[in-house]
Order: C-alpha cells, then structure tokens, then sequence
C-alpha cells in the first residue's frame, strides 16, 4: 500500500490505528500493533499516573516504534497525565471525549502529533478549528463510549469527509480489511480499531471477558447509560440492571449509584462477566478467535488489498 497521509503523519506502515481501550491497551498491546507495521495506542483512560508512565517506558523498552497514549479529556488528573506525556516525549496523542481546544496547543508546541476523536461533522469542524493534525470519526457501532447522535459509521464518514479537509481516521465496527476499504471508499485514510484489538492475545482484558464477546451474537450489544455518558454494553445482568431503573425513569444520580467506581474494570479486566460493565462493539459477534495482534494487522492488510483488487473488477458501465 502507498503511503497516504494518515501513514506519513504518524511515520507507520499502514494506516492502521490500535484504539485506546480501558483495561485492555497497555504496552504490550500497543507494542504488538506498532511491530506489525500499525499504530499502538496506549489507553491512559484506565491508568493511574504512575501506572501510565510505566507502560510508556516498558514500551520505549520494548520497541522503538512510533506510538501514542490516548487521553479521554474528561480524565480527574488530566494534568498530571498530559505532563508525563510531555516529560516522557510521547509522539503522538488521541484525545477524546472533551474539547479539542483545551490541550491541543500545549501538545502541539512540544511537536507532538494530536487527533482528536469525534460523532459529529461539528465537532470535526471544532477539531479544525483546534489545529488537530487528524480527525478520528467514530459511528455508534464502536465499543466503549459513543456519541449522542447515534450516527453510524456508514453515515458519518461521508459527512465528516465534507466537513473538513484534515487526515480522517474512521472508528467503529472496522474489523476487517473489508471493512477498511468500506471506509477508505467513503474518504477514511486511516482506521482506529478497537473491537477487533480488545479480543487479541496482547490485550490486557480478562480471558473470560474476550471469550464472552467472541461468543456473541448480532444484537447482543445494545447502547445503554444515555443518561450518563451513552455506552455500548453487552445485554448481561448489570446491563439489565440499569435498564429497569431507566425504565422507570431513574435519574442521572440513581444511574450513577448504581455504576459505582471500577464498574468497567470489573467486566473487562476482573472477568465479572455477571455483576461487571462489558464494553465492546458491535463487530464482536463477527469475531471468532483470540489470534495475536500482529497476525489481526496482516490479516487487515491482506484483505484490503484483495478488497480494492476484486472491487476495481466490478465497474459498472454507464
Ligand atoms: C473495551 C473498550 C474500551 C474503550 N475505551 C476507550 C477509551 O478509554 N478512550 C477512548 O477514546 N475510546 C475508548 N474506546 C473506543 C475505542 O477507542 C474505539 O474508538 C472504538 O472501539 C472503535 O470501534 P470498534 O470497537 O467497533 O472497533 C473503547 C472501546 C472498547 C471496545
């Protein structure tokens, strides 16, 4: 594959970003992805301070391979977490969930690479206007937390690729290198894939909780907690558990009472497959097998390419 913006930015092989991923992206996972020609992200969103300065080192220690830390904004240390970053000379950063203004200049003027991630064409034109390098637009099929607008992937690359001329990256149900063609076909140049790397070998998440989700079946996931911060959950008991107190039109605090503190590590890193919160997408119930990261990247590769090959074959005249 030539190498396309997303590529050169970043100084990777393939435009293939590994999401930052609660309990489940450390630096072995990042490690993995990096060596297999992608982009690892390690996700801070899960981390103490200390706990993220570490994984940066054990990855520096690992691999000289480019890498970034993805940072949800709404993080409580968010200084502290941005000041390890600087100190340890991270390259590159995804910010999500907050306001692209607020960080990106800092990141920038120490020459780190940020793109920020987004639901909506107008956040992507708020991203421009933040001076981001790359835009990551994710459809509500993704795993983890989602927009309010619930605009699929399918819909929002197209409308995001209008709005704005930046490098895009589209997150959300990519799993495979079709799926990647889909999204370069509507104006993606890189992906963030999250799922598909949530249920590999390197991924810190609980055996338990990645052979749940290669269980799953269509459907099996479901946008839960809109009152709160909308997340896609699979429909266990705790899910069920938040449903009837929505149902009966539980507030915000009930909701949040009920979350408790280290719900998503109970699920996904602990294996509490009953009482825990079971972030993953929608494309799990596609996923069969727990393979290493790096085999998920060629997999990708190949695929693609066999993709754009059989698609340029079915030209239709006019
Ligand atoms: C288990 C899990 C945890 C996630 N945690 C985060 C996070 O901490 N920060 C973030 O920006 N996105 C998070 N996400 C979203 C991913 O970064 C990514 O955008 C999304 O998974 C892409 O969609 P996909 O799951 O269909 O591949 C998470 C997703 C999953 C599945």
């Amino acid at each position: 594959m030539s190498i396309n913006r997303i590529s050169a930015l970043f100084g990777i092989r393939y435009p293939i970003i590994q999401a930052g991923m609660v309990w489940c992206s450390g630096w072995k996972l990042a490690a993995a992805v990096s060596n297999a020609g992608g982009l690892g992200l390690i996700g801070a969103g899960s981390m103490h301070p200390g706990t993220l300065r570490e994984h940066i080192q054990k990855y520096k220690a690992a691999t000289g391979q480019p890498f970034g830390v993805n940072v949800p904004l709404m993080y409580p240390q968010i200084e502290e977490i941005m000041q390890i970053i600087l100190e340890e000379k991270v390259p590159v950063v995804f910010t999500s969930a907050g306001n692209p203004k607020t960080w990106t200049a800092t990141l920038k003027s120490a020459g780190i690479k940020v793109a920020h991630v987004v639901s909506s064409s107008r956040f992507a034109i708020k991203c421009a206007e933040a001076g981001v390098d790359a835009v990551v637009a994710e459809g509500f099929e993704a795993g983890g937390h989602n927009g309010r607008e619930e605009t699929t992937t399918f819909a929002l690359i197209p409308q995001v690729r209008k709005a704005i001329d930046l490098p895009l990256i589209a997150a959300g149900g990519i799993g495979s290198g079709e799926a990647m063609a889909a999204a370069f076909a509507l104006g993606a140049e890189g992906v963030q894939v999250g799922t598909r790397f949530a249920l590999t070998n390197e991924s810190s998440a609980s055996e338990a909780f990645k052979q749940r989700c290669i269980s799953l079946n269509e459907g099996d996931t479901v946008l839960s907690l809109k009152k709160l911060s909308p997340t896609r959950l699979v429909r266990n008991e705790f899910y069920q558990q938040v449903q009837q107190l929505e149902d009966r039109g539980a507030t915000p605090e009930e909701l949040r009472e009920l979350l408790g503190k280290g719900r998503s590590k109970r699920g996904i890193f602990d294996g509490d497959l009953t009482e825990g919160e079971l972030e993953i997408g929608q494309i799990a119930s596609h996923i069969k097998e727990i393979i290493p990261a790096g085999q998920v990247v060629n997999e990708m590769i190949g695929q693609y390419n066999r993709t754009i090959h059989r698609l340029s074959q079915l030209a239709i005249d006019n």
